[in-house]
């Protein structure tokens, strides 16, 4: 693998092959060994100019317990405030020795501009651009799924089948979009639920079903029932609802949860807003994986990461194979 740039253009197998490299990584952390040699010697770049919790500190946990080294770069505090270009920004990290960039920026297209600009030769890792994709949130909610699914049979397996509804804010959802992608290439059945006008006009060509009420839909019966968040800093008033009436009609809450069939999941991508698109009771209940996602986060993440610097090269990659 040369760059994890989306979803939407990850073929089946490859998509298999780095949830099953994913398992053995995990296999390796619940054996209690924490850190393998693999990459030692490797330099990654976490090359953030938006916030993150979860994703930059897994992606740091993951390359230290690979025995990669890891520079974290955040865009507050740095000479970016001064005018300073992607271009530059990243070239000047690359003269530090990386070899792999997990970058997160708000412009949509930013991980694809930096690899394929020629401007570094590392490789490129989106760890989410604007409201375009978050593949590796995706392969970590679709690992949790097929855990929750198959368990220890999990290897080699997709989601054939496997229904799946996702709930609000579509329209500027990063995750949304590469779950869509990743689930239907793994053979899933996708519902989208949302306000109208959280719902993005190419909506026609996605490989989705779209409903409008949640009752509906939990009505269906979801195997998972994956629920984002609000994301107030990019909404426009015109696109949404009072919170009051977003939340009792879109939010899950302890009746809409009661009414999922048995053995169904409930699915955040985090960070929450809690009491707006998901209650305490659904957050913090037994059916809630969402503590249970950020850890498979690791694992997924030190896949993409031993796979990117470690593992097998594809025909585009031999050529660079020198770098
Ligand atoms: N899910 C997710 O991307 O969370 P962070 O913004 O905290 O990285």
């Amino acid at each position: 693998m040369r760059n994890l740039l989306d979803t939407k253009t990850l073929a089946r197998a490859e998509a298999i092959r780095i949830l099953d490299v994913a398992e053995d990584m995990r296999d390796t952390q619940s054996r209690e060994v924490k850190k393998l040699p693999t990459l030692r010697g490797k330099t990654v770049v976490n090359l953030f100019f938006e916030d993150s919790t979860r994703t930059r500190i897994s992606f740091e946990a993951a390359a230290k317990r690979l025995s990669a080294d890891v520079i974290n770069f955040s865009a507050k505090g740095s000479s970016v405030s001064k005018g300073e270009s992607l271009q530059d920004t990243a070239q000047t990290l690359q003269a530090m020795g990386a070899d792999a960039v997990v970058i997160r920026h708000g412009a949509s297209g930013a991980p694809q501009t930096l690899a394929s600009s020629g401007w570094i030769t590392a490789g490129v890792v989106n760890a989410g651009d604007g409201t375009h994709e978050h593949p590796t949130q995706a392969l970590l909610d679709a690992f949790t799924m097929r855990k929750r699914r198959f368990g220890d049979d999990s290897r080699g397996r997709g989601l054939d089948g496997l229904a799946v509804t996702i709930v609000g804010d579509v329209l500027h959802s990063r995750v949304a979009r590469s779950n869509v992608w990743l689930l239907h290439t793994l053979g899933a059945d996708v519902t989208l639920v949302a306000p109208p006008t959280l719902v993005p006009q190419d909506v026609s060509a996605w490989p989705v079903r779209i409903v409008y009420d949640l009752d509906e839909a939990i009505a269906g019966g979801p195997d998972a029932l994956m629920m984002l968040r609000i994301q107030l800093e990019r909404m426009n008033a015109a696109y949404f609802p009072t919170e009051r009436e977003y939340s009792r009609r879109w939010g899950l809450d302890a009746a809409r949860l009661a009414a999922l069939p048995d053995g169904s999941i409930v699915m955040h991508p985090g960070p929450m807003n809690r009491g707006l698109e998901i209650s305490a009771d659904a957050a913090d209940s037994p059916r809630s994986t969402v503590l249970e996602q950020v850890a498979n986060g690791v694992s997924v993440r030190m896949a993409v990461l031993y796979l990117l610097l470690a593992g097998e090269r594809d025909t585009n990659d031999t050529e660079e194979g020198a770098r």
